[in-house]
């Protein structure tokens, strides 16, 4: 398994993957895996050729008093299970990389974002699509992995 950090290194490595040939599967996931990341990587090793995992703690989907700061970073242990589960490229980035000082962009969430867990944490979800997108454009998937648990996350 590669380890990539910035989203350029990260574009790179998999344009040249891609040229060799495959479908790319992406798991995003915010790290500290359990068994439910374990089935998606599984899952994407077994329908693509490629696969991608991204650990990044959001802090955009974190509300104030949310916990960002004390969320686990146990980003060793992750790297380890990621390489016996057969992930090709680990892309771990720094905050600075994904959110620039001046970065003005949002995203509009359809009505859906209010109800259910969005109505008791507002802005979370328009965090979770932003970085969703914005990992999207440095990976460009072919297929990607969500856990169902979060049916409302899935959805939207
Ligand atoms: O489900 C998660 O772990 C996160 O919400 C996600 C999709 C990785 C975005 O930060």
């Amino acid at each position: 398994m590669k380890t990539v950090t910035t989203p350029a290194e990260a574009r790179r490595l998999l344009g040249r993957m891609r040229e060799a040939g495959g479908r790319v599967g992406f798991v995003p996931t915010m790290g500290a895996l359990h068994a439910g990341h374990e089935s998606l990587v599984t899952m994407a090793r077994g329908l693509t050729d490629i696969v991608v995992a991204s650990i990044f703690v959001n802090p955009r989907q974190f509300g104030p008093g949310e916990d960002f700061e004390r969320y686990p970073r146990v980003i060793e242990r992750d790297s380890a299970a990621l390489e016996r589960l057969g992930c090709d490229v680990l892309f771990a980035p720094r905050r600075e990389s994904i959110y620039s000082a001046g970065d003005r962009t949002t995203i509009a969430v359809s009505a859906l974002g209010d109800r259910l867990c969005g109505a008791s944490r507002p802005g979370h979800f328009e965090g979770v699509l932003l970085v969703v997108a914005k990992l999207f454009n440095i990976v460009r998937p072919d297929a990607a992995f969500f856990g169902q648990k979060d049916a409302q996350q899935a959805v939207l």
